[in-house]
């Protein structure tokens, strides 16, 4: 199998709630389980030939969700930046933060900034966090990040929902009904794999059809 040297790879990370519920627990430990599968995710994609990983954690339109969800989740991606930073590091993470940091909190602020100094030098995996993101706005004001190759949506949905709308153009769709904190290295390995197995045409012909 012939593997790209670095894919892009995007991930709707969906589930979080109902994976809680199911188990009679508050959505915020659905999120908590959700970091988990941050990590083992981001620790999993070097070894799988993939060089940018874009991860949706807050869109824009998730301020609308009730406050104390809204702080929970704040709280949560600072404790995560600021407690995996040296983990990152040693896996060669640089980490970025695209999205709008005017309106999140002053310490999540501070503990992005941190974490993006702290890893800037890492090559062997350039993760994204999108918060506070909106594709649309993104477009508009012309920040436009790398295409990508693989868009994988977790928790049952197959939607874009605002996510990257302009570098998925060309993107492998790849959808499953697993919620995101039960996601781990093997279903990111499945789906690279299913990737691979699908014929990119960029709008031209089959190969077999093109000579
Ligand atoms: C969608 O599940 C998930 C979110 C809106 C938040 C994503 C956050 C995490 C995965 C937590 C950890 C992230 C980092 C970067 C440390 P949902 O709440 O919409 O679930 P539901 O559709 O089942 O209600």
């Amino acid at each position: 199998m012939s593997q790209s040297p670095s894919l892009h790879v995007a991930i709707v990370m969906d589930g979080n709630g109902r994976w809680a519920a199911r188990r009679g627990r508050p959505r915020t430990a659905g999120h908590r389980a959700g970091a988990e599968a941050v990590r083992r995710v981001v620790e999993a994609a070097p070894g799988l030939g993939i060089g940018g990983l874009t991860l949706f954690a807050f869109s824009a339109d998730n301020w609308s969700r009730p406050p104390a969800e809204v702080a929970a989740l704040m709280r949560l991606f600072a404790r995560y930046l600021r407690s995996e930073t040296a983990r990152l590091r040693e896996h060669g993470v640089r980490l970025e933060l695209v999205g709008r940091r005017d309106r999140l909190p002053a310490p999540l602020v501070t503990a992005i900034a941190a974490a993006e100094h702290a890893t800037a030098a890492g090559g062997a995996l350039h993760l994204r966090l999108a918060v506070d993101y909106s594709a649309r706005a993104a477009i508009r004001a012309g920040r436009i990040l790398p295409d990508v190759d693989l868009l994988i949506r977790t928790g049952g949905e197959q939607r874009l929902s605002d996510f990257l709308l302009w570098e998925c153009a060309y993107a492998e769709l790849y959808f499953t009904d697993t919620m995101w904190p039960d996601f781990g290295a093997a279903d990111v390995a499945a789906a690279v794999a299913e990737f691979h197995s699908r014929e990119r045409r960029f709008g031209g012909l089959p190969d077999a059809a093109a000579g």
